[in-house]
């Protein structure tokens, strides 16, 4: 029988972007953290939410089609809830609150990636610098609430990843561990809470330290974590015998990487570890989606910055001195790739 196609899949990802701005609406409105652990009917989000009638309910049941919001009974007396995941995720008073990430990209994301056109013409970044001339990342130093919106935004991205790390590789054989470029002190924090012999040092550049403080301290980590702060390209890294890189690589271009690699390798002693957390690029470059997205995004954020595969960095580990490189998954779309130090 001859088979008869479907648009199905061709249809729902050219539209995927209404889901996403649901989604992304939801949590800029921040009716997840409205709900926190409350079920209410449509008719009282409605007027808590300040929404007019024609969009509620559409809006209320899209979310909840998506699964990211319960509901109990059909019609006007329903109720409802978040899910297990929205109440830990996306509710501003969880200490797990990973919204950050999808207020930055519903703020200032969507509207770039609407020049993806003109990034793929010209390999240029689409980011604000585009189109004011200003470097994103330059005004976000000077700026505490915006630069704190960043670190949100960083925090979530990884905090699954971080989780997972925690569980899944074995700290024992390590005495201290240092974060280079670690923000806002989340994978600190999580290894902190899972070991409890190992030393961590989140280190980042001076504006950020205060945010991984008042991190930190909301965790009552404080007496085992440092806060470090510097410049990895200008100052030595803290001495650590293990150090993790997340989401640092895919921000730089090929020599930066290689550069930041090699200093790693450097600074270790022996037996030390380099561990980097990203969304690795499947070698065939064929599966991880996700992984392609994050490096097109590297691109519209900053022209020169890609993601890469786990071949591409033994490559790059193998030429600074690493003796192997093991791949740790984390999730879906993100790894651990571990290179070690004899
Ligand atoms: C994409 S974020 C990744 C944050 C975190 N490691 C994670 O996995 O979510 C990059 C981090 O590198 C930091 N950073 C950028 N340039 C730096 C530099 N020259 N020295 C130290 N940290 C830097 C930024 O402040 C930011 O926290």
């Amino acid at each position: 029988m001859k088979e008869v196609l479907n648009p199905a899949r061709i249809i729902e990802v050219s539209m995927g972007f209404l889901a996403s701005k649901t989604m992304l609406t939801a949590i800029k409105l921040e009716l997840f953290t409205e709900l926190g652990s409350n079920a209410f009917t449509g008719e009282q989000l409605q007027s808590k939410m300040g929404f007019h009638e024609r969009g509620t309910w559409d809006f209320l049941d899209t979310l909840l089609s998506l699964h990211f919001l319960e509901r109990e009974g059909n019609g006007k007396e329903a109720l409802y809830s978040n899910t297990a995941e929205t109440a830990l995720f996306l509710d501003k008073n969880s200490p797990h609150y990973i919204g950050g990430t999808f207020e930055m990209l519903n703020d200032r994301t969507y509207l770039h990636w609407g020049d993806l056109e003109d990034g793929l013409k010209t390999g240029q970044p689409q980011s604000e610098i585009k189109h004011t001339g200003e470097n994103f990342f330059e005004k976000l130093y000077a700026s505490p609430q915006a630069l704190r919106q960043f670190m949100g935004a960083m925090t979530g991205l990884q905090m699954g990843s971080f989780m997972a790390l925690a569980h899944l590789f074995d700290f024992s054989k390590y005495d201290s561990v240092c974060d280079i470029g670690g923000a806002s002190g989340m994978f600190s924090i999580q290894t902190a809470l899972n070991h409890a012999d190992i030393h961590c040092i989140t280190f980042d550049l001076p504006p950020v330290a205060p945010i991984a403080k008042e991190n930190i301290d909301r965790f009552a980590l404080s007496s085992r974590i440092d806060i470090v702060s510097g410049d990895f390209f200008a100052q030595d890294f803290p001495k650590a015998d293990l150090y993790i890189m997340g989401n640092i690589l895919h921000d730089w271009d090929l020599e930066q990487k290689k550069f930041l690699i090699r200093k790693a390798y450097d600074a270790l002693p022996a037996n030390g570890a380099l561990i980097i957390v990203e969304d690795v690029i499947d070698d065939e470059r064929r599966h991880n989606t996700f992984g392609l997205l994050m490096s097109l995004h590297m691109l519209i954020e900053g022209g020169d910055a890609f993601n890469f595969t786990a071949a591409d960095f033994t490559g790059w580990a193998t030429e600074a001195g690493f003796s192997e490189v093991a791949t740790l998954p984390l999730s879906p779309t993100a790894s651990a790739l571990i290179a070690f130090k004899k």
